[in-house]
């Protein structure tokens, strides 16, 4: 099993397959991302807002890895947008996860509905933290093209958004590729959600897979990196079991018909978060 490795627009390197841990509460956090680590995993995704990054960092410390054979993402959160506050949140985040830089750091979201534009700053001080060898890449998440053209500096490595076959994106997909931005899906299983759409499951059967391996194929294939998440330790190893089977170009356009423009999460230019 080996996870394929994309280079950003950067020069950093990213397994394309990572592990997801929204909603995994902190007293559960070591125990899954320690079970992630443990079959092979090396991309572990999180955010400040997710309250479970010193469950993160005690699995990554306890996981007998060395720094440089994990990938480590955490994101800045809304209310920390300003430069001052961004720096106290980056230490905060290096302080909980035990680390003594991120690999990614994204804005989570522009947030532009209760913060105005204070996002431009954020981008301002990433790249500041950049520079300072705090994170060794910076990116965004749920940014839209507006979003994307009124930032400064140096390009996002990566946008972090909403994609599973209800909600592929299509346009802004092609977009990021145009900038050299890497598209990473969130909810890439859709929560859950796309898993029972009749096309994933017909196509899992046929290929003796189960309808979250299909998806998860079908996001690799179209170079997404994709970030499942699960606490159930049958399903962390079955999210990974997907690099000895290939979708033709007819499965793959399959699933992307499914497209509904569906989210399972709220839309950027809407969120009053
Ligand atoms: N940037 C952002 O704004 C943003 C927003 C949302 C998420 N994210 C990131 O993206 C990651 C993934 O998104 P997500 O957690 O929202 O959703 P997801 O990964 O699409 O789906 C997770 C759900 O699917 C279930 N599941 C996982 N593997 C399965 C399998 N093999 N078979 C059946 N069900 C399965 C999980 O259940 P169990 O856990 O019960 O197994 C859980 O309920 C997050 O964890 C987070 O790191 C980022």
């Amino acid at each position: 099993m080996t996870v394929p490795i994309i280079t950003l627009s950067d020069g950093v390197q990213i397994p394309q397959l990572g592990f997801g841990t929204f909603k995994i509460p902190q007293e559960d956090a070591e125990r899954a991302v320690s079970e992630a680590l443990r079959i092979g995993y090396r991309h572990i995704d999180t955010a400040a807002i997710y309250g479970n990054e010193v469950g993160v960092g005690a699995a990554i410390a306890a996981s007998g890895l060395r720094r440089n054979e994990i990938f480590l993402t955490t994101k800045l959160w809304n209310d920390m947008h300003h430069y001052a506050t961004a720096r106290v949140a980056v230490e905060t985040s290096l302080e909980k996860l035990g680390l003594d830089h991120i690999d990614l750091y994204l804005i989570h979201w522009p947030a532009t509905l209760k913060y105005g534009d204070s996002y431009l700053e954020a981008w301002d001080a990433l790249q500041e933290f950049k520079a300072e060898g705090l994170t060794r890449s910076i990116g965004v998440s749920n940014f839209n093209v507006a979003h994307l053209d009124a930032i400064s500096g140096e390009i996002p490595s990566v946008n972090q958004v909403e994609i599973h076959p209800s909600l592929t994106q299509n346009e802004l997909r092609a977009e990021l590729a145009n900038r050299s931005i890497v598209c990473e899906a969130w909810s890439p299983l859709g929560r859950g959600s796309d898993l029972s759409e009749p096309t994933i499951v017909r196509i899992a059967a046929e290929l003796g897979r189960t309808p979250a391996q299909i998806t998860i194929r079908w996001h690799l294939q179209l170079g997404n990196i994709v970030i499942p998440k699960s606490l159930t330790p049958a399903r962390i190893a079955e999210n990974l079991d997907v690099f000895n089977f290939e979708l033709t170009t007819e499965q793959l356009d399959a699933i992307t018909a499914l497209d509904r423009d569906a989210r399972t999460g709220s839309n950027p230019a809407l969120a009053d978060f």
